[in-house]
């Protein structure tokens, strides 16, 4: 999830582009970069790292008279944070910036290669601009060889580029990641991903729709639909509160974070779903030569994801799986044999725990693979190969679309493991790839799901505590809903496999303890409506979370019916993270920034 602005006008182009980008650092910020055309030259800077850095290299450039300009701030995706694959990206005489994946880049560039196409990044960005030049050499109107190059993309785009030959306009396109158009009375033009960027500027603003594309030039912009019919465009006043912007209406970006699981997902998964296999290009064939056990490593709510996926490795790769603490395997003095994968997941990359455990693995000699969301990172840094998860920035302390994303590439890789180990038939391979595709569907927040959770949530002040319990790959996830209530409304709370509920805890059930219980239609439905049952006979307050309701629960939060239980797992996992956050927003706490909590645990 990347950052991306452009203005066309008379103003200071560099200004406006860098404090557009200050706007957008929650999007991403391990890498920046600027082009700005002025009497037809191009002045391009690029920095790795904060925002800041790119600020430090362009202080002493200013432009003046009319010239257009793009600016980006990166999450990396494809590609390393480094200066070179900072966009925007070059061709001959022109320039791009991109915010989303192309997911038939390799196919392109390959193309291009052939043609004598020199690349720079190893980003997928770079081959638009590449194309573009291409497709200029047969069509002679820049617009219409951009208009050819966009319907060349596959995957996910929000694009600006610019090009010396056409120095008085941008040209723009959009399909799947968010960008916007505005203008102000003046004839001055912007472009942003959100208008967090433009807000003191533009006067008003277009949201572009999904493979809408077009052209801006002083006073003057068009917009053209898929079928190339040019659009009449309603703009809309832009509101002046940033803060209020950035997290784009939602009161807390944990709850923005939440909503956005839907859209992210899809990012996690594109160009890693082919029509009969799960691909990762940063797993060659060899990788798993001599595995014979995966051995996951984490923490908190990354520990919970993979321990949620521990099941599938097990039951889909028929591959011995286990999961460690990390702060707990530090000091076992485990046995780490070399015939075992070991996987450390990581929202930060950063958790000094976990990434003492990968140090310890490398250093018995056993082949290492993080999961990670942010590339460069100290764990990326050190493992041998990484998967990242594409999640965007997590901005909340209490973890959501990291968990979600995480979950996502476990399940992919448990499906890669299969395909690759041939323990999977090619017909159950395709109906779990149909699962996956289904995800972002699952996880669309639906507001009248949203509104009976703050609803419900009065009930759930109090009482002498709350256990979530589940079974199987539902136990992890009462797991992780117990430590989101915990994380932000201060609760007590326990996740407990429901089974186990008899051998002891049972004793606390009374009317003040509330139970949460995770039950799947598709998976162990019976023996965890028993446990339930048990429960409730002893007085036990109950909400349950399931399709269908029960009457022994007390309360009831009703999920879609699925044809899994990966999908009940998912839209399970948006219950309980809504749960906690109407539960702490009645209680007045600080969503965002918990009391006693860091975002990344960097120290033992
Ligand atoms: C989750 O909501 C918490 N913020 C915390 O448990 C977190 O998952 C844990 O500290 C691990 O962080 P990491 O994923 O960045 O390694």
């Amino acid at each position: 999830m990347c950052g991306i602005v452009g203005y066309i006008g008379n103003k200071d182009a560099k200004e406006i582009l860098i404090e557009g980008l200050r706007e957008l650092e929650y999007r991403g910020y391990d890498s920046a970069g600027l082009a700005i055309l002025n009497s037809g030259e191009f002045n391009i800077y690029k920095a790795v790292g904060k925002l800041k850095n790119l600020e430090e290299k362009t202080k002493d450039f200013t432009t003046s008279g009319f010239s257009v300009g793009i600016a980006h701030t990166r999450w990396a995706t494809h590609g390393k944070p480094t200066e070179l694959n900072a966009h925007p990206h070059l061709g001959e005489e022109s320039y791009v910036v991109h915010n989303g994946i192309i997911e038939n880049y390799i196919e392109l560039k390959k193309e291009l290669e052939k043609k004598g196409v020199g690349f720079l990044s190893q980003t997928d960005t770079e081959v638009i601009v590449h194309r573009f030049e291409d497709n200029k050499k047969t069509i002679a109107d820049n617009f219409k060889a951009f208009e050819t190059t966009i319907n060349e993309l596959d995957g996910a785009y929000a694009i600006l580029l610019v090009t010396k030959s056409s120095d008085d306009k941008i040209f723009f396109a959009k399909k799947g990641s968010p960008l916007l158009v505005g203008k102000d009375s003046n004839g001055n033009v912007y472009f942003a991903s959100s208008d967090t960027a433009v807000i003191g500027k533009a006067e008003e603003v277009y949201y572009l729709e999904d493979d809408e594309y077009g052209y801006a030039g002083k006073n003057d912009i068009a917009v053209f639909d898929k079928s190339g019919n040019k659009k009449s465009l309603t703009f809309k006043r832009l509101s002046t509160n940033k803060l209020s912007a950035q997290k784009e209406g939602y009161r807390f970006f944990m709850e923005k974070e939440i909503y956005e699981q839907s859209e992210v997902i899809a990012d996690t998964m594109l160009g890693r779903l082919k029509d009969e296999e799960v691909f990762f290009e940063e797993i060659d064939d060899s990788f798993f030569d001599g595995i014979d056990e995966i051995k996951f490593c984490a923490c908190g709510t990354s520990y919970h994801a993979a321990l949620s996926c521990a099941y599938l490795f097990e039951r889909v790769a028929k591959i011995k799986t286990s999961v460690e603490i990390a702060s707990e395997l530090r000091y076992k003095e485990p046995l780490l044999t070399k015939n075992t994968l070991f996987v450390v997941i990581s929202q930060s990359g950063e958790t000094a725990d976990t990434l003492e455990t990968l140090k310890m693995a490398k250093k018995a000699g056993l082949k290492t693979l993080a999961v990670c969301n942010v590339d460069n990172s100290s764990m990326v840094r050190t493992a041998d190969t990484t998967i990242l998860t594409r999640a965007g920035i997590e901005k909340g302390v209490a973890s959501t679309k990291a968990f979600a994303t995480q979950v996502c590439v476990l399940w992919m890789l448990s499906l890669f493991m299969a395909g690759k180990k041939g323990t999977i038939s090619k017909e159950s391979l395709k109906e779990q790839l149909h699962l996956l595709r289904e995800l972002p569907k699952v996880l669309k927040v639906k507001q009248k799901l949203h509104d009976r959770i703050k609803k419900l949530s009065k009930r759930y002040l109090h009482g002498h505590g709350f256990f979530f319990i589940g079974r199987d790959v539902f136990y992890p996830l009462a797991l992780e809903g117990a430590l989101k209530l915990k994380e932000i409304s201060y609760l007590h709370a326990e996740g407990y496999p429901s089974g186990e509920m008899k051998h002891g805890p049972i004793a606390l059930a009374d009317p003040e303890l509330f139970t949460i219980a995770l039950l799947p239609q598709n998976l162990l439905y019976e023996k965890t409506k028993s446990n339930i049952e048990e429960l409730s006979a002893r007085d036990s307050t109950i909400c349950i979370i399931s399709s269908k309701n029960e009457e022994i629960a007390d309360d009831f939060i009703k999920i879609d019916e699925h044809s899994h239980y990966m999908l009940e797992f998912f839209e399970m996992m948006v219950v309980l993270q809504l749960l906690s956050l109407e539960i702490s927003v009645r209680l007045g706490n600080d969503v965002d920034m918990p009391r006693n909590l860091a975002k990344s645990v960097t120290v033992e």
